[in-house]
């Protein structure tokens, strides 16, 4: 790719991430408000200039996720969509309010299809909608983001016209998404560059993309965008999102600090924390990463053939266009032990930005942490982060108590479990085809949830033979989906405690608003 016409003054490309928002409407990716605010810290070590926290309007539970990402972030701005309703931005406002820089970002679909089809609105409208989400987002903060929803495949002259009207209104950033991951790079770019030269106050704006990978293009088109003078990228840890996903955080900023050569800016991310934020969302919200992924795969560094092997011992450089630290691939250490006391746990936790509400909280996750070092000499901050995932939320309807299980080769299995459900202690004993399916036969013994299982998953958190196994289980529902997790050295007992946690998240889930589905209000 050539340096074709970035003329922007400023050489610095904001980076805004969306995991929590955008990542967070991947079908079975939501996340408690807890485990935001823990990836909203680790965002924030690594620097992230903009941290989407979620779409406050969506259900209590989204607000006060927001709120409390507001709360916790010092250095990043944090962020809320909204639609153009009054309802949306007022409520966003309020949500952001305890953040020390705030952004509220509202949007409207431009493209002729979700105008007549979704939105069932005039085009005049949709601009007037647009004008007066931003004036009323104007009052609560300087900082206010305006998307036209489904740019890549808006009429580019109606797209010229909105985005002179919101500038004129007061927009600070204006963010093209590739709503449907339609278009192609050189299209993208062309896009962009067009945009910047004929929208007369277009200097007045900072032009960002935020684009989908359905064509498996996000990374490509953002990187373009970037090279035709968009200054933010929008993106997700892992490539999390809707459908195929975002463009990945990880891979726009390696790409750009990789090819500085080609891009007349950098952006301010410390990436040796790119690696323990992908393993972070990826547990919590029960992703894997497939080994070959870029930058945070487990073989993007690993260098499987003899050839490959010879070069990089004689020169690593044959072979390797990035080092795996500056990713943070050596980041694993061990943090606590066997041996560590209850002030360095809770100095480690709240590094993580792990808190706990009372003293009470401490002393209980303080005795999960000694039982399992005990188990476990090597504790490390996925074990951490693992261990307090783990804990039942006051709302949770079925808690796990205990499993006791014999195996063998000969014979069916045997399972004897215990749930509290409904705060009545519950016992049954089950068998079935295997170990696993004998635990899930005994929970459905017990609470007749008539989910459908549509993906079991286990993967370990950590290296070494004692590592805690990480079971995934999602479960459907009349039309909801949300996985759970569990975590313990036996990784039976951690598919019992992640089939527990996928039926409590199942109850949880409210009717939460999408912020794409809906009729403007
Ligand atoms: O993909 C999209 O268009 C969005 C907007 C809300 C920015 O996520
Ligand atoms: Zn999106």
């Amino acid at each position: 790719m050539n340096q074709n016409s970035s003329s922007a003054a400023d050489d610095r490309l904001i980076i805004f991430d969306t995991t929590l928002r955008d990542g967070e409407q991947s079908p079975g990716a939501s996340m408690t408000k807890d485990e935001k605010v823990r990836i909203a810290k680790a965002l924030e070590r690594l620097k992230v200039d903009v941290i989407e926290a979620g779409f406050a309007i969506a259900s209590p539970g989204d607000f006060e996720a927001v709120k409390a990402v507001a709360a916790a972030v010092k250095d990043s701005t944090v962020c809320s969509l909204a639609r153009t309703s009054p309802q949306d931005i007022e409520r966003a406002a309020e949500a952001l309010q305890p953040a020390r820089r705030k952004r509220i970002h509202t949007f409207i679909a431009t493209s002729p299809i979700h105008m007549r089809d979704k939105l069932r609105m005039q085009p005049d409208d949709v601009v007037a909608a647009a004008v007066g989400a931003v004036k009323l987002a104007r009052q609560f903060t300087d900082d206010v983001e305006f998307s036209p929803e489904d740019a890549g495949r808006s009429e580019p002259d109606f797209l010229h016209r909105i985005i002179e009207a919101v500038i004129d209104a007061g927009a600070t950033t204006i963010n093209v998404p590739d709503t449907v991951g339609y278009t192609l790079p050189h299209m993208f770019g062309e896009l962009i560059r067009n945009m910047r030269h004929a929208i007369p106050n277009a200097d007045k704006a900072i032009f960002s993309v935020h684009c989908h990978n359905d064509l498996g293009l996000a990374v490509a088109n953002s990187l373009a965008a970037v090279l035709n003078g968009a200054r933010q990228v929008e993106c997700t840890i892992n490539g999390l999102g809707e459908r195929a996903g975002n463009a990945s955080l990880e891979e726009v900023a390696m790409a750009i600090r990789t090819r500085r050569d080609q891009f007349s800016c950098d952006h301010g991310l410390d990436t040796q924390h790119i690696m323990s934020c992908s393993r972070l969302v990826s547990g919590v919200t029960g992703f894997p990463v497939q080994p070959n992924k870029a930058i945070v795969g487990a073989n993007a560094f690993a260098h499987e053939s003899g050839i490959h092997q010879d070069g990089v011992i004689k020169s690593r450089e044959t072979y390797e266009i990035m080092r795996a630290e500056d990713v943070g691939w050596s980041e694993q250490h061990i943090v606590l032990g066997k041996h560590s006391g209850r002030n360095a746990f809770k100095t480690r936790c709240e590094e993580l930005g792990i808190s706990f509400a009372s003293q009470g909280e401490l002393d209980e996750a303080f005795k999960r942490f000694k039982i399992l070092a005990d188990k476990k000499h090597e504790i490390f901050d996925e074990d951490l982060h693992a261990l307090v995932s783990d804990v039942a939320q006051a709302e949770d309807r079925i808690v796990f108590q205990s499993l006791q299980y014999q195996a063998s080769s000969d014979k069916p299995p045997q399972v004897d479990l215990q749930l509290s459900i409904d705060g009545q202690c519950q016992q049954v004993q089950a068998t079935g085809d295997g170990s696993v399916d004998a635990v899930f036969r005994a929970i459905e013994q017990l609470v007749a949830s008539g989910a459908e299982m549509r993906l079991f998953s286990v993967n370990a958190i950590t290296q070494g033979t004692d590592a805690q196994g990480e079971v995934t289980v999602r479960l459907a529902r009349n039309g909801r989906i949300v996985n759970g997790q569990g975590a313990d050295t036996d990784v039976i007992v951690a598919s019992a405690k992640a089939y527990v946690h996928a039926l409590n998240g199942l109850q949880h889930m409210e009717q939460r608003m999408h912020p794409q589905a809906g009729e403007a209000i």
